[in-house]
């Protein structure tokens, strides 16, 4: 069998996808998305990893500009919430902060997970049943990853419940909403962050995240 293997060029296709890749909100056009290129996206997104190949997803395409705005109405109860959570300079930052892109953008796409697909006991799920979860998450960063391979923005809205979304996209209970997702050509891709720009957070250094062995081993011994 013909095996295939990435070039040079490829690769370094693949590196710039993932560092140029920006979570979008306030850059969306108005522009359509050509619907090609959104099959595209959509596929790809199917064909993320699955545990035991269970691809739990599904997808809602939203186009409609009254539901967006009923999407748009359970963020502004969601974040009213939010903001109540931080205190002081904290919460008037976050307030400060433009989080969504739901009706600016042209499209919504909710991704969801059926926790039931293919049946009570699946390969791979048996010890961690919040493998199905972990699995429709594989498929929003392949759909981000594609979209920004496309040069469209994506933006993860994720402050909104659940059953809201459920709600207003007529979903049935027993399935999870994980990711309510605006895509859409923009006007310029960050180069950073936002919310590192803005001075929330910095990036963590990867040599503090990484550990040999043991937990307590961060520095590889030369
Ligand atoms: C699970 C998840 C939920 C997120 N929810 C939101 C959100 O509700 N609003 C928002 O503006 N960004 C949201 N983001 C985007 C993050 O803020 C963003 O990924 C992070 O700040 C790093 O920026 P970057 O994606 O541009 O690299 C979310 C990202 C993830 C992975």
């Amino acid at each position: 069998m013909k095996q295939i293997t990435i070039n040079e060029q490829e690769r370094n296709a693949v590196y710039k996808t993932i560092y140029n890749r920006r979570d979008t909100r306030g850059q969306f056009l108005p522009d359509a998305v050509d619907e090609a290129v959104l099959a595209r996206i959509l596929r790809a997104a199917h064909h993320a990893p699955s545990v035991g190949f269970m691809q739990p997803w599904d997808f809602v395409v939203i186009k409609d500009a009254s539901i967006k705005e009923q999407i748009k109405a359970g963020f502004n109860e969601a974040h009213a919430e939010a903001a109540m959570m931080f205190e002081g300079e904290k919460r008037a930052n976050y307030q400060k902060y433009k989080l969504e892109g739901i009706t600016e953008a042209p499209l919504g796409i909710c991704i969801t997970c059926d926790r039931k697909r293919t049946g009570p006991v699946v390969i791979g799920r048996t010890a961690n049943p919040e493998m199905d979860l972990y699995s429709s998450v594989c498929a929003v960063q392949n759909f981000w990853l594609a979209a920004r391979a496309e040069n469209l923005g994506v933006g993860w809205v994720s402050i909104i419940h659940h059953q809201h979304l459920r709600q207003v996209l007529n979903i049935p209970d027993d399935i999870v909403p994980i990711a309510y997702l605006c895509l859409g050509h923009v006007e310029f891709f960050h180069e950073k962050p936002e919310l590192e720009k803005a001075g929330w957070l910095p990036r963590m250094a990867i040599e503090e995240l990484t550990h040999y062995d043991q937990w307590n081993c961060k520095k590889e011994e030369t």
